[in-house]
Formats: structure tokens, sequence, C-alpha cells
């Protein structure tokens, strides 16, 4: 049964249509909205956490770059497709698309910096569980951000435009998970030490939430892509 409601503002007049998917779509945003606020606090709390050492180096350059690129930016990207989140509701699809592109670009190169930072700055590498999956995160970032122009540039030409979308969403999916993977272990060696336990498994807990609510949507696109 579809049910329509006139509402009728000065001389503007929205149609609001409530059918049977309305369970569906509350519950989506209710997701959404709580990945919104979620993000922010994982992000909040990792800049507040290097702040707190009151230096200027190498390491808060990192914390900031990784943090704004890959949990604030790319995860947004990936919401900006989603058609129950809030913000981008309104905008077409094409519209979407474009700021898409602009915030994962962006979200990339600052992540890539971020890493890279780290990696160059004379302490020895690959030693923490931290390290090595910010590394894999990176090389992942790379490779979707490469897929990604393949897919811009393949629209007008390829008959399997299919085939490349899920390659992009692939990586892109595997190298925020990773990223995401790689904060948790950051949470769990460096900043136990420093706000203990229950601050530590909280921030791992929340992150691993915030991840699920990031890429849910992602992953039902794919598979609706997948499946005939
Ligand atoms: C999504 C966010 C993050 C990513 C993807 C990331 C990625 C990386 C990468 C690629 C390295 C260099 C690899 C190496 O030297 O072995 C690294 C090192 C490091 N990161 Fe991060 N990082 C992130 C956030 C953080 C945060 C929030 C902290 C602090 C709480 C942190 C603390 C460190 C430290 C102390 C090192 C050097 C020692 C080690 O390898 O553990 N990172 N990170």
């Amino acid at each position: 049964m579809t049910v329509q409601n006139d509402y009728r503002q000065n001389t503007n007049v929205v149609q609001i249509n409530v059918d049977e998917k309305a369970p569906f779509v509350v519950f989506m945003s209710v997701i959404i909205t709580l990945t919104h606020i979620l993000i922010g606090a994982i992000a909040f709390n990792a800049i507040f956490f290097v702040n707190i050492f009151d230096i200027r180096s190498s390491f808060e350059q990192h914390v900031y770059l990784c943090v704004i690129g890959y949990i604030l930016l790319m995860s947004q990207a990936i919401l900006s497709m989603n058609p129950y989140a809030s913000w981008a509701k309104v905008l077409s699809y094409e519209n979407k698309k474009m700021i898409h592109w602009l915030m994962q670009i962006l979200g990339s190169v600052l992540a890539i910096a971020g890493s890279i930072v780290k990696l160059v700055d004379g302490v020895p590498n690959f030693r923490s569980a931290h390290g090595i999956l910010g590394t894999v995160a990176m090389l992942f970032t790379i490779a979707s951000l490469i897929s990604g122009i393949v897919n811009l540039f393949s629209m007008n030409f390829s008959n399997n435009i299919n085939i490349i979308k899920i390659v992009h969403s692939v990586l892109g999916a595997l190298a925020l998970s990773v990223a995401y993977l790689s904060l948790c272990f950051a949470f769990h060696d460096v900043y136990r030490v420093v706000y203990g336990n229950n601050n530590a498994n909280l921030s791992i807990i929340l992150t691993i939430v915030t991840l699920i609510g990031v890429l849910t949507s992602s992953c039902i696109n794919t598979v609706r892509r997948i499946l005939p």
C-alpha cells in the first residue's frame, strides 16, 4: 500500500511517499546517523590523544593525516554514495559521484602522505601489527585510486564496466577495512599505555562498529551487482 502526504508550505508542494519499505528506510537512516556520530567520535579520540604530547613531530603529522584521510574523508566518501545518507540524499546521482570522487582523491592523498611520513622518519618499520596493517592499507588505497581512475575513463568505452566497478568497490572496502583494523591496533598498543584498558577497549569496539556502519550499504550494493 502507498500513502501519499501532501505537505504544503507557501506555494511549494512536497510529496512524501511512505510505502512498505518505510521501516527499512528508517532503520538505514538511524544506522547512518549513528555512523556519522561514531566517525566524529573516533577521529576526535585519536586527534585528542596525539595532542597531549604537545610536540610537533612526524607522529603528530601521521595521526592527523591518516585520521582525516581515512576516517573522516574516505568514510564520508563511501557514505556519500549511500541512498540513505542524510546530507547526500538531496543530490543528483551525478553530483553525488563528483563529491565521492573529490573526497576519495583528497582522502587517499592525505592518508598515503600520513603513512609515508611515518615510514620514512627513521624509526624501524614493520615491527607492529599496526605498522604492517597500515602499510597494507596504503597499498590497497593506491590500488583503489588507480582502479577508480580506470573506472572513470572506461565509462564510455568498456562493456565490462560492472566488473571494473566491482573491483573498485572491493579494493576501496579492503583499503578502509585494513586502515580501521590498523587504527584498532594503534588504540590497542599505543593509546592503551596512556589511557588504560577501559578507554582502549571502548575505542576499539567503537572503531569496529563504525566500520560496519560505513561498509554495510556499499557491501549490499556490491552483492546486488554480482548477483544476477
Ligand atoms: C587509520 C589510521 C592510521 C593508519 C592507517 C596508520 C598507518 C601507519 C603506518 C603505515 C605506519 C608506518 C609503518 C611502520 O613504520 O611500520 C604507522 C606507524 C605508526 N603509527 Fe599509525 N596509522 C594510523 C593512526 C595512528 C594513530 C591514531 C596512532 C596513535 C594512537 C598511530 C601511531 C603510530 C605509531 C606509534 C607508529 C610507529 C610504530 C609502529 O609501527 O607501531 N597511528 N602507522
